[in-house]
């Protein structure tokens, strides 16, 4: 079942999705070659505190961490640690808040440095897929519609889209119905009404679109060990169009 907000519930959403972009903004800030990915850790984890917020993702089914990096050909769930990100690295941040019992969640792919051109190209790509996703986020389309705008742009870059995650709802749970492929057949699927609110996350790989799972459990690589790119935001449908929870 999909849970509709209402329009009160949606600026209580704004208000963690807020807590997430601004968290993301600071960590943008601080990328650069030499840190490590448990000192952004650190920094969200502070970040996310001092805004009056608590990690989504710290304890959910046993995630030992505030937030998810995941570097080069990790894909998503990438378990902050000692790695020391080197210029040339890319890396997905994934923030998730919860606020007053109302959730956010958005993620970035970011350059380390200087990166090669085909990185860069990954990075645009994927975050262009998020973004004609997000206009396909409106009322009498349906939900597949916006699956189907990801594969497109993924695949006629010549990129594959991840298959074994997916986007979703959210709301007073991180994770609602309905699960949000990055692939589908257009014009199919559930109808988009008012007060829908997903969380949708392109994962497009350079290479092909299988993964496999780490010795932690959590994070997710490319198979072919190719780079991978992952965008998020949560999306409010409304009669006025998508609303961008996961912005300042
Ligand atoms: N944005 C991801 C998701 O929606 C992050 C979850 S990480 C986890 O599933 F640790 F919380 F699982
Ligand atoms: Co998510």
């Amino acid at each position: 079942m999909i849970v509709c907000k209402s329009t009160a519930e949606l600026d209580q959403m704004r208000l963690a999705g807020k807590i997430v972009a601004s968290v993301l903004e600071v960590l943008e800030s601080r990328i650069s070659p030499g840190i490590t990915t448990k000192k952004l850790d650190e920094i969200a984890s502070k970040e996310i505190y001092a805004r009056g917020g608590r990690s989504a993702f710290l304890g959910y089914r046993g995630y030992p961490a505030s937030i998810c990096t995941s570097v080069n050909e990790e894909v998503v769930h990438g378990v902050p640690g000692n790695r020391v990100l080197e210029e040339g690295d890319i890396i997905s941040i994934d923030v998730g808040v919860e606020k007053d019992g109302y959730y956010g969640d958005a993620a970035i792919t970011l350059p380390v440095g200087n990166i090669g051109r085909q990185a860069q190209e990954l990075i645009d790509i994927s975050k262009q897929a998020l973004n004609m996703a997000i206009k396909q986020c409106k009322p009498a389309n349906r939900l597949y519609d916006i699956s189907a705008s990801i594969q497109n742009i993924a695949e006629k870059a010549g990129y594959n889209v991840v298959r074994e995650f997916v986007g979703h709802g959210i709301g007073q749970q991180m994770h609602e119905d309905p699960q949000i492929p990055n692939f589908g057949m257009p014009g199919t699927g559930p109808l988009l009404k008012q007060g829908m609110v997903l969380a949708l996350e392109p994962m497009v790989n350079m290479g092909v679109s299988e993964v496999v799972i780490g010795k932690d459990n959590w994070t997710v690589t490319t198979f072919d060990k190719k780079l991978s790119a992952h965008f998020e935001h949560t999306v409010a449908i409304t009669n006025d169009g998508p609303q961008i929870l996961t912005q300042l």
